[in-house]
């Protein structure tokens, strides 16, 4: 009787999870259905996209914010569709669990539908990613439903889309005001009508999103969007404690990288200026 009721509380403090072998678009709807949670991370490059992958990430994200951690550049705007594929297609070799969904770049596909499909295609063909993700509502609808009729799936990303900071001017959080909000939650649905298998809500109020999730069957994957969504994304490099200037609230840090790296580093250079490194077991 002890261990039934034992077995029966583990069962219910353990995180709800069903086993899936691969994930897909059709995996993150039914995660939404059967209340599982879906965590995302980004990853630009091999060697971390396999780790993130062996640990058991449900989607990865080839973010343009690739423009900002592994290129150095202010805003996400620089990164060319070129330079996206590369990200991708390192990342893809490294996957054998995760879905991989790739941004599409600033000036990829803002200017017309046909440039916006052509640039989906050369990323699913180029790089063998398996979504591509687009920021925008209703100015960008057609483009959507272009890549979709071509078979691509689309994920949406609405609130903070960095690709607009010119326009914003701040990365302060969106949609506080009432007719911003409205119109989040209408592009919401929008896009679900249009056929995008999920949304990615940046930096809104936490009750703004989860009234998005609740209003559409599709994920709301959050990122400084409170608890109330279907999943969590987070830049990568943010999470390991990288870029050590980065700190907003949302961000929650699983180790100061920047620290370990920097002191691992300089022991390396004082080993070396010592003559201790490499001693007689590190030589052949
Ligand atoms: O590019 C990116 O990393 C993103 C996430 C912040 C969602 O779009």
């Amino acid at each position: 009787m002890k261990t039934v009721i034992l077995s029966l509380k583990l069962e219910q403090m353990s995180v709800a999870k069903k086993e899936y072998k691969r994930i897909t678009v059709k995996s993150l709807i039914d995660m939404k259905e059967h209340n599982e949670k879906i965590s995302m991370l980004t990853a630009y490059d091999y060697s971390m996209a396999k780790i993130v992958d062996g640990a058991g990430i449900d989607v990865i994200l080839v973010g343009d914010s690739a423009s900002n951690v592994m290129a150095g550049h202010e805003t996400t705007l620089p990164i060319t569709l070129d330079q996206m594929i590369y990200h991708a297609s390192s990342v893809i070799r490294a996957v054998n669990r995760a879905l991989v969904v790739v941004d599409l770049p600033f000036g990829s596909y803002q200017s017309d539908p046909k440039e916006a499909l052509r640039s989906a295609i050369r990323i699913m063909k180029e790089s063998g990613a398996h979504a591509v993700k687009l920021e925008g509502g209703k100015e960008i609808k057609e483009s959507i439903k272009r890549i979709l009729h071509a078979g691509i799936p689309v994920m949406g990303h609405l609130g903070l889309t960095p690709q607009s900071i010119y326009k914003f001017g701040t990365y302060t959080v969106r949609a506080k005001e009432e007719e911003e909000a409205l119109k989040l939650i209408e592009d919401a649905k929008l896009l679900e009508r249009a056929g995008c298998f999920a949304i990615v809500l940046e930096k809104i109020p936490a009750k703004l999103a989860k009234e998005v999730a609740e209003s559409v069957s599709i994920p709301i994957i959050g990122i400084g969007a409170g608890n109330g969504v279907d999943g969590q994304v987070l830049v990568l490099h943010d999470l390991l404690g990288m870029t050590h200037e980065f700190h907003p609230r949302f961000l929650r840090r699983y180790l100061n990288l920047y620290d370990e790296m920097t002191g691992a580093i300089s022991q390396y250079v004082d080993d070396v200026k010592s003559k201790d490194f490499p001693n007689d077991d590190e030589q052949y």
